[in-house]
């Protein structure tokens, strides 16, 4: 097709300028056709340098997500990641990672899109998830003989596991945010949705959502979250490889999760009260019961958040919005 002509015209010439006229002449289409090609094709990730009658040239390529890559990265894991379904475009990684569970699809499995038209957030918001600049991935998990209340651990455990594994590929001082938000310098990089399907109080199956902002620019963040999300990128300033980070995660996810399996919820909560940015903090807590303020003082045994209030009581909260 056109543009992937154009494509290979420019990278036929590395650094050099091809005048808008050549390339409409070689392709045998008009000017305006020529500049919608590159339009589209920054859209795709694309990056060009234009200049006034020198034309245009090609600065980068978007990096894609690759099988190769990924099972490469993927070395060591034993049952996480060893099946893996790479979607150039979906709806929601979620959505494909259910209906893969519900067909049988192993404990493990993996799903990972370049771009997501319908990505959810927690408590039905959106998650924007555009093409090529970040992680959108669903793991399905099956738990073996566990109660409901293993969900909310499970998110704590992920939390730990995107944390480190941020911490291990970059410069970047990742935290946790009560009770599963990765931020960096206050500012959202990283968000988790876990959701289970249960059958006589235990679970059948886990989906573990986690979005990360990798390598977008500040201006490609949406206005509206701009003051509250960030990205890897704007953080560290480098441009972080997206296989080698997921490798990390989805390692970091086996390992804990053994661990998980082995010693119980005790070790991950230290891990995660460690890595924590809202401990000690005063914080106000939106629950459906109402706003909470206090102090956070760390985890109960289960995962829940222990607050001390204003009144010097001390409060459970199962689940809630926390605001620094
Ligand atoms: C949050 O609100 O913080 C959770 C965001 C979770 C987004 C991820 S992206 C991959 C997966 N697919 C979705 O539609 N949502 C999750």
């Amino acid at each position: 097709m056109g543009s992937s002509r154009l494509i290979d015209m420019l990278q036929e010439h590395p650094g050099q300028y091809i005048s808008g006229e050549e390339i409409s002449r070689r392709l045998a289409i008009s000017r305006t056709a020529v500049w919608k090609q590159i339009e589209k094709l920054r859209e795709e990730g694309y990056e060009f340098e234009s200049a006034p009658r020198r034309g245009y040239r090609l600065i980068r390529k978007p990096e894609k997500l690759q099988n190769v890559a990924l099972l490469y990265a993927l070395q060591g894991c034993t049952t996480f990641g060893q099946r893996i379904k790479l979607l150039e475009t979906t709806v929601s990684t979620q959505e494909e990672a259910r209906s893969l569970a519900e067909s049988g699809s192993p404990s493990g499995t993996l799903v990972l899109a370049e771009e997501q038209t319908g990505g959810r957030g927690r408590q039905g918001r959106k998650w924007y998830s555009p093409p090529g600049k970040g992680i959108w991935m669903s793991l399905l998990l099956r738990p073996e003989q566990q109660p409901l209340s293993f969900a909310p651990q499970l998110t704590l455990l992920t939390a730990v596991a995107v944390c480190r594994a941020i911490r291990r590929v970059s410069e970047v001082d990742a935290g946790i945010k009560w009770p599963n938000d990765i931020l960096v310098g206050g500012r959202k990089v990283c968000g988790i949705l876990v959701e289970s399907v249960g059958e006589d109080e235990l679970i059948r199956y886990c989906i573990v959502g986690i979005g990360m902002n990798v390598n977008l620019e500040g201006s490609e963040l949406p206005t509206e979250v701009s003051s509250i999300a960030t990205s890897l990128l704007i953080e560290g300033g480098q441009r972080i490889d997206r296989s080698v980070l997921i490798g990390e995660v989805v390692r970091e996810m086996e390992q804990l999760y053994e661990l998980y399996r082995s010693e119980g919820f005790a070790p991950i909560r230290i891990l995660w009260e460690a890595l924590s940015v809202t401990l000690g903090q005063r914080i106000t807590v939106k629950t459906t019961g109402g706003d909470l303020t206090g102090t956070a003082m760390g985890l109960d045994s289960t995962g829940a958040l222990a607050l001390l209030d204003e009144s010097g009581e001390n409060r459970i909260i199962f689940s809630g919005e926390v605001q620094l």
